[in-house]
């Protein structure tokens, strides 16, 4: 008989992920692409490059589960589920001592508690506002002239913070022009930046509470600024999968697998 696989899709505000694992819930094969204007054509894409990657066709596919915020657009998806869901199974299925999820992506920001296996305690989103979200270090990075993968690094090259008043990222952002023409040095100014957001989601996590292992899911769990700046805040070790992006998605596989197989 032909081996059985499972798809999981993660539709985000700023990148679009698939993973493949087979019946032994192995990860085969996943892509991280550009979410772009068009979430189901992003997902489609998406999917038909992970199953390229390791030559399977979509006929050999048990079940397709969708996530993230353009889930509900996904034509090819078996079942939509939420991304607390999602990043809860993902997160538990690779580190299972994990009793805490941050997931820091594009557009919004989760602390997830989860018990010992992996099931759903208690959440809190922020989806309101840029402000403590990627899109805030995204906005300040091009402000800046960084790049957004050297960012982070940036940040951890002075010891000093330039603190930022403002919460709201347009002000923020005119703060950051006024500092750099008051000839405030730019990297105690990124540094700045990065406390500001660390100290937003800390303040978030203090809502739920921090409940065991932390681990850190989505694209800025990339930002080794962020990542060192809040383990620093929390007092202890932020464990971080090689592939913090594609954790959603991988908890969508594996709802897939448990509901189509
Ligand atoms: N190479 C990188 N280095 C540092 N940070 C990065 C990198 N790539 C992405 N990011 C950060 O990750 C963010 C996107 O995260 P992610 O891909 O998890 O978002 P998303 O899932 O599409 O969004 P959401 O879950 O809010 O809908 C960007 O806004 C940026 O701040
Ligand atoms: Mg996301």
């Amino acid at each position: 008989m032909a081996e059985k696989y499972y798809a999981g899709i993660d539709v985000g505000s700023h990148s679009t992920e698939a993973v493949i694992i087979d019946d032994n819930k192995q990860q085969l094969s996943f892509s991280i692409i550009d979410t772009g204007l068009d979430g189901n054509a992003a997902a489609e894409n998406a999917l038909n490059l992970a199953l390229a990657k390791i030559g399977i066709n979509r006929e050999n596919l048990n079940g397709i589960v969708a996530t993230g915020y353009g889930r509900a657009n996904v034509t090819n998806a078996g079942k939509q589920v939420t991304e607390i869901t999602c990043h809860a199974t993902g997160a538990h299925h690779i580190f299972p001592q994990a009793g805490t999820v941050i997931d820091m992506g594009g557009q919004d920001s989760k602390v997830i508690h989860i018990d010992e296996n992996g099931q759903l305690v208690d959440f809190v989103m922020n989806d309101k506002c840029a402000a403590g979200t990627g899109r805030f270090l995204e906005v300040m990075a091009k402000r800046l002239g960084s790049d957004l993968d050297q960012f982070g690094n940036l940040a951890l090259l002075s010891e000093q913070a330039v603190p930022i008043s403002n919460t709201c990222t347009v002000f923020a952002e005119s703060e950051v022009v006024s500092l750099l023409a008051k000839n405030h040095p730019r990297d105690q100014i990124i540094r700045g930046l990065h406390q500001a957001i660390v100290d937003r989601i800390w303040a978030q996590s203090q809502t739920v509470g921090i409940h065991g292992a932390v681990i850190m899911t989505g694209g800025v769990a990339l930002n080794q600024g962020v990542i060192q700046l809040l383990e620093d805040k929390l007092k202890c070790e932020l464990l971080v999968p090689p592939q913090p992006q594609i954790v959603g998605a991988l908890g969508a596989a594996l709802i897939a697998h448990r509901n189509f197989r």
